[in-house]
């Protein structure tokens, strides 16, 4: 299915490129999406993360040209919100940012901070892109698209990134030229996933470990709940603003070198601050989700190698709910989803769900038992339906491979 799912998309990319520029293509990278199993709001406190790459991709078909002119074309195959547009970019280390970013910054960005790390190119290029990768839906869409570029042109000039430099370069471009101050998890993870394995990120030293995920017995469940999510607003940079406070107020850079005690003994201290419009009470709910966020990330981690489920579920759910009252990124659609997940329950195959991804809509993860996952899928979409009014979008998915080369 899963394979099937990408000779498609594969197939679709080619076709989209001889009906551009009426040639085959000869390059092909692949980037995925991702899902988060928990840690979230963590990365950019330095904290844990534990994402794995799934099923979903970006790929970009392309074929060098005897110009300087680099023509790229795009549409999203699951998503006919998504014009087929195409665009001019420049083989240039320092393009000026748009100021209001499209998609093309993502790829522009990306493209010049290639260039800044080393990368040169001899001659332009014509591409293709096509996607399933959810957009909108908290799946990181735009991180996979920063890393297929980033690895198309790696391939086209030759010049390799080393470790941790491609998902950072990618963070860069997004940064600067889609101006979203996003943290590191997602380019690390559609850039250096693995399949049959999740990936323990420690945001603050920035190095993976690989942790094999390869129960079949075992599967991730992610429903859409078709709510956009739109990062680009001014809640993401206000959250990450309100950590940043909290930390230096505390002495440190990073609410990661702050531990649960140490926060609880500050309350008081914190219940005084404000910073710009965010009161004390509002930064203390930050900070003790940033904090409590680690320690289940690291428990949920240790009882997923040890196929303790029982952990499993109650640290997803302890994780939901601090995302929901104390950093307040849910939305009502979100938590129905999660609650009919768990009034499934454990006998009825469900062993945890949340929200995952940067919040304010998108996507759950649950993780469910493999024989129970279609049922399970029929009655969430059943059960959301009724009790919102929507539809959801669900699929089923393994760890994936980041991004290569095709
Ligand atoms: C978005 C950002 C990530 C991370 C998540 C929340 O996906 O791009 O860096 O902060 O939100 O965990």
């Amino acid at each position: 299915m899963a394979d099937r799912l990408f000779d498609n998309l594969l197939a679709d990319a080619k076709e989209f490129f001889r009906e551009k520029f009426g040639c085959e293509p000869t390059v092909f990278a692949a980037a995925p999406g991702r899902v988060n199993l928990i840690g979230e709001h963590t990365d950019y406190n330095g904290g844990y993360v534990f994402p794995m790459a799934i099923e979903r991709y970006t790929i970009i078909a392309a074929t060098p040209t005897d110009s300087d002119k680099t023509t790229i074309w795009t549409k999203d195959c699951g998503n006919k919100m998504v014009p087929t547009v195409a665009g001019d970019f420049t083989l240039s280390a320092d393009v000026a940012p748009k100021d209001s970013p499209d998609w093309a910054s993502y790829v522009q960005g990306t493209i010049s901070c290639c260039l800044r790390k080393g990368a040169t190119l001899k001659s332009g290029f014509n591409a293709a892109i096509v996607s399933n990768v959810p957009l909108g839906g908290g799946l990181s869409s735009s991180a996979s698209l920063e890393v297929s570029v980033a690895t198309l042109i790696e391939e086209l000039s030759g010049h390799k990134f080393e470790g941790s430099e491609k998902p950072l370069l990618c963070v860069d471009a997004e940064h600067e030229y889609a101006k979203m101050p996003c943290g590191i998890m997602d380019q690390f993870i559609s850039a250096l996933g693995q399949k049959d394995c999740a990936m323990l990120l420690d945001c603050k030293s920035e190095k993976p470990e690989m942790v094999p995920m390869s129960d079949p017995t075992v599967s991730v469940l992610i429903t859409n709940s078709n709510v956009k999510h739109e990062l680009t607003g001014s809640e993401y940079p206000e959250r990450r603003a309100a950590c940043k406070a909290v930390a230096e107020a505390l002495g440190r850079k990073l609410l990661r070198e702050v531990s649960m005690d140490e926060l609880l003994a500050s309350k008081d201290k914190i219940l005084a601050m404000k910073n710009g419009e965010i009161v004390g009470e509002t930064l203390f709910k930050r900070a003790r989700h940033a904090v409590g966020e680690d320690v289940r990330t690291l428990k949920m981690k240790d009882a997923l190698v040890a196929g303790d489920w029982a952990t499993v579920g109650e640290q997803m759910y302890a994780s939901h709910e601090s995302l929901r009252d104390d950093y307040e990124v849910s939305c009502k659609e979100i938590d129905e989803l999660v609650e009919i997940a768990r009034s499934i329950g454990p006998d009825g195959g469900v062993i945890g769900s949340r929200i995952t991804g940067g919040g304010f809509g998108g996507c759950t993860v649950t993780l469910v038992r493999t024989d129970k996952a279609d049922e399970i899928a029929k009655k969430i979409a059943q059960e959301y339906k009724a009790r919102v009014g929507k539809d959801a979008t669900i699929f089923v998915t393994r760890p994936a491979q980041g991004a290569r080369v095709l």
